[in-house]
Parts: C-alpha cells; sequence; structure tokens
C-alpha cells in the first residue's frame, strides 16, 4: 500500500469516506439532508484535505460555523472519525495516512468540545 501523495490519492480518500459515510446509519441521514449538492460540497473537502496533508493551499475557508446547530455530538463525531480513519487504513499507510488519522482524531474532539461548550452558553443565557 502506499501513502497519500497527490490531488488524485486525496480525491479517493474522500470520495471513498464519503461512499462509508453515506451508507453509514447515524451519519448517512444527515448528510443526505444537509448537503443539498454533492458536487458543489465535495470540491471544498478535497480542497480542505488537500490543504492539510499535501500542502496544496487551496482551502480558505472556515469549516467550524457550518457544523453548528447542525444537532450533531459525541456519538456523529466520533463515528465521523472512526469512518475516516477506518478509510485511510483500508487504503494507504505511510506517514500522511498517519497525520491524516491523526488530524481527523483532533479535529472531530474539538468541534465535538466546541460545540458542547456553546451548547453550555446558550442554556446559560
Ligand atoms: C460529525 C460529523 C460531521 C457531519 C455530519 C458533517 C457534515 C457537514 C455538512 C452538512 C457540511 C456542509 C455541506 C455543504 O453544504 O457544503 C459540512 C462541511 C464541511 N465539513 Fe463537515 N461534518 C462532520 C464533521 C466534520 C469534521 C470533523 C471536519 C474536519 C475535521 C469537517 C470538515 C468539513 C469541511 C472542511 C466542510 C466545508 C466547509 C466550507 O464550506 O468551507 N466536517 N460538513
Amino acid at each position: 500500500m502506499k501513502d497519500i501523495e497527490n490531488k488524485e490519492d486525496v480525491k479517493l480518500l474522500v470520495d471513498l469516506f464519503y461512499e462509508k459515510a453515506m451508507k453509514d446509519e447515524l451519519l448517512g441521514p444527515i448528510f443526505d439532508h444537509a448537503i443539498k449538492d454533492m458536487s458543489a460540497h465535495l470540491p471544498k473537502i478535497y480542497s480542505f484535505w488537500g490543504t492539510l496533508l499535501i500542502g496544496e493551499m487551496s482551502y480558505h475557508g472556515s469549516p467550524f460555523g457550518v457544523h453548528r446547530n447542525a444537532g450533531l455530538d459525541k456519538r456523529h463525531f466520533d463515528r465521523w472519525v472512526k469512518l475516516f480513519s477506518d478509510t485511510v487504513d483500508e487504503n494507504f499507510e505511510g506517514p500522511v495516512a498517519v497525520s491524516a488519522k491523526n488530524f481527523a482524531k483532533t479535529n472531530g474532539y474539538i468541534f465535538e468540545s466546541k460545540l458542547k461548550m456553546l451548547e453550555g452558553s446558550r442554556k446559560d443565557i
């Protein structure tokens, strides 16, 4: 197995991850409902991971905001991290593959804690 090395690898990783996520009983319906146009969504995700993993420097968005008020909690992020890591393991190996998994884990955790914090502060108002 090879490492994640170029744009084609990133695209393959993202496509295979979405294939898994769309079939998942927990995440599938959320993606299905929230993403109106997959062909507009996927290029953003290729660009996001391309920037993180192969230095593409093409993503300038701020992904956290779009996940607010989507009813996501720890279960969703844990599943997201698991499916993403499984997709990496099934297709790639090497240092970049390891950082992809580490990044997913850390960011899944950060997203979840930030959402929890914001939820907490809303309740306090
Ligand atoms: C709990 C699981 C998650 C679900 C159900 C989810 C779902 C979504 C949805 C519905 C969108 C907006 C789609 C659109 O209209 O374009 C989105 C955007 C995005 N998500 Fe997630 N997401 C999850 C976790 C994550 C995590 C952990 C990351 C990063 C590590 C991430 C990265 C992104 C990025 C980069 C975008 C594009 C933001 C932009 O518009 O620039 N997602 N996600």
